[in-house]
């Protein structure tokens, strides 16, 4: 069974997030959908800094499943916080699951919203049709943002009114949330320069670090981290080492935190096969790259459910 290897401790990390730290920008009330780890992740920290945010999902169980996601991670959170004191750390978690509300009601969330962040399964379409609703109740002057990993921004908007682009850039969040320190603040064409700089203040006001780059496949992070990933699944292709070789090699070698194998199944190895599949498929500039070249042992992977933590085996089991 693969545990995290105590050696990676060595290489310095962000340190979590300051939680009383109050908001820094004019955004008050923030609307985030999808309640999976990292809509959840994203509610949690936009809350721990004073925020009033409503997390929205289908049902009241996601929903329920989300808050779980929260709780466990504020627990963490307070244990560094107040180390000593129960009652404080507590309070701590009920303080600020106190100013998440759950809805399962998509237009009343964003209908008060200055900031909606759309964190929904990666499926264009879903997200077209969500941002359409999302532009017909949110308030004129609110920001939309999406929190996809590899979908072009532009192409998510494409549906909504001149107006609404103007207002539309996407807020990339890394896991785990909390403690994850970059957010990359993706910009479009059409994006105004005070809808950019209004969200690189909302991130810096969360504790987090804004990284503002150009609309283009993979922004920076998954641009670079997804060919290096590729490789490694086909360095274990040819044989040319065992994962936990290959994990060792890059943590002790490079000075990663994970190897390249832990980061997969901690992903969750769908979402590195969906990018890597939608970048080779649909072209995005990327097409025919062979970096991003489809891999046969992912895909059998994938076809077998083994996708990670999440389901108990990925390229490790747990
Ligand atoms: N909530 C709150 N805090 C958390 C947390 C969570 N969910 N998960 C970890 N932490 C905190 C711990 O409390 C601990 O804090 P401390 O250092 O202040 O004591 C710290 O993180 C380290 O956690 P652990 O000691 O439990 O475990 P590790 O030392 O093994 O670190 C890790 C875990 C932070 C996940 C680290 O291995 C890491 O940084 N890995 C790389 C993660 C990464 O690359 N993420 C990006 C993935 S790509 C992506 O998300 C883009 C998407 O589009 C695909």
């Amino acid at each position: 069974m693969f545990r995290p290897s105590s050696l990676a401790r060595a290489v310095p990390r962000a340190r979590a997030f300051a939680s009383t730290a109050a908001a820094q920008s004019a955004i008050r009330r923030v609307a985030v959908i999808g309640g999976g780890q990292m809509g959840s992740g994203i509610a949690q920290v936009a809350a721990a800094h004073k925020h009033d945010v409503t997390l929205v999902d289908v049902s009241q169980e996601a929903l329920e499943r989300g808050k779980g996601y929260m709780a466990k991670s504020l627990g963490r959170v307070a244990k560094k916080k107040f180390p000593e004191d129960a009652q404080a750390q507590s309070r701590f978690v009920e303080e600020v699951l106190g100013r998440v509300s759950l809805s399962t009601d998509l237009k009343a969330a964003a209908g008060s919203a200055g900031l909606v962040i759309e964190a929904a399964v990666e499926n264009i379409k879903l997200k077209q049709e969500l941002f359409a609703g999302l532009a017909a109740a949110a308030p004129e002057d609110a920001i939309l943002a999406s929190n996809t990993s590899s979908l072009p921004i532009a192409r998510i908007a494409a549906p909504l009114s001149a107006e609404r682009k103007r207002r539309m850039i996407g807020l990339h969040f890394f896991n785990p949330v909390p403690q994850m320190k970059l957010v990359e603040v993706v910009r479009t064409d059409e994006a105004e320069q005070q809808v950019v700089d209004d969200a690189v203040a909302f991130v810096k006001g969360i504790g987090k670090v804004p990284a503002v780059c150009k609309d283009t496949p993979g922004f920076i992070v998954n641009r670079l981290l997804l060919p290096y990933t590729m490789e490694a699944v086909r360095l274990l292709e040819r044989d040319v080492a065992s994962p936990r070789d290959i994990d060792t090699a890059m943590k002790l070698g490079a000075g990663y935190p994970m190897g390249p194998f832990e980061l997969c199944d901690y992903v969750g190895l769908d979402t590195i096969k969906f990018i890597v599949d939608g970048w080779h498929k649909e072209g995005q500039g990327l097409a025919g790259d062979k970096l991003f070249a489809p891999s046969a042992k992912l895909d059998e992977l994938v076809k077998k459910g083994h996708l990670g933590v999440k389901t108990g085996r990925g390229f490790y089991e747990y």
